[in-house]
């Protein structure tokens, strides 16, 4: 697992963006795995950027040979509800870039039934080809996608149940009085471990435990994230608070400084 430590969440997110640019600018037609919460949001916001700048530049981004498949959906939400991970995407990315809407694959919330809607979407990805590049945020809780602790590490695309503690860390994103769901739809950790390069993005204090758990805990399903340290491709990028619990953060930032030069972001 590669750890890079940034002074900020933007900066964090600017190394992260060049990285998903450079996986499409050199595989038009890449299968990307996509994440919502706030903490991509930055990464989503210079995607954009890059996108306007290069279409002035002569050199655009071009989404419209990409493929997505979206981590996960809330059960019982449509596309319309401002609190759906379709809307999210839409909003803050698919609508603002080439992406083409009928290449985005965000699970069903509204599946008539569930688990036929969970297979189709695993065969989904397999006959795109496999995801080249997964991006995830971590849950306080050391989740990734909805994957809460106790999640099979081997698990595919399914339905699960919230923690309590997840559901409240999300009642952000809904009005005041609606209920979070209960359900939701997410791909597997063992979905997710099949992409052939995963990011992960944590940023703030809230996630510093996690975080270490994650990079220097022992692989366990009681931490999701944990099963990065067996993906030969995994990179995690971090602000200095996300970071403040590593015990070998100053290793990681020396890697970082001494990287060759082809390896740099
Ligand atoms: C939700 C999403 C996860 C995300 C997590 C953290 O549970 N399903 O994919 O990583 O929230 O969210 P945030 O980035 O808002 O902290």
């Amino acid at each position: 697992m590669e750890v890079v430590i940034q002074p900020d969440a933007r900066a964090g997110s600017v190394l992260a963006a060049r990285l998903v640019a450079k996986q499409i600018r050199n595989k038009p037609s890449s299968v990307l795995g996509l994440a919502t919460g706030s903490t991509p949001l930055a990464l989503y916001g210079e995607l954009v950027r890059m996108f306007e700048e290069g279409r002035t530049e002569g050199h655009p981004l071009d989404f419209s040979h990409a493929t997505s498949f979206n981590l996960d959906e809330y059960v019982g939400l449509g596309p319309e509800h401002p609190a759906s991970y379709r809307y999210f995407m839409q909003k803050n990315l698919f609508g603002r870039v080439n992406f083409k809407l009928e290449r985005t694959h965000v699970p069903d919330g509204l599946a008539a039934d569930v688990e036929v809607s969970c297979g189709q979407y695993e065969d989904a990805i397999r006959e795109a080809g496999g995801i080249d590049l997964q991006v995830l945020g971590i849950g306080g809780d050391g989740h990734i996608g909805f994957n809460e602790p106790t999640s099979s590490l081997a698990s595919r695309t399914r339905i699960k149940t919230l923690t309590e503690e997840t559901r409240s860390a999300n009642r952000r994103f809904f009005s005041e009085g609606e209920e979070v769901p209960r359900h939701v739809i997410t791909m597997g950790v063992g979905t997710i471990m099949e992409a052939r390069c995963c990011i992960l993005l944590a940023f703030g204090a809230g996630k510093a435990q996690a975080v270490a758990d994650m990079v220097e805990g022992p692989i366990s399903a009681m931490v999701p994230a944990s099963i990065l340290q067996m993906h030969p491709r995994a990179v995690v990028f971090i602000d200095d608070a996300a970071a403040s619990r590593l015990k070998r953060a100053s290793y990681y930032r020396f890697v970082f400084e001494n990287k060759p030069s082809w390896q740099r972001y």
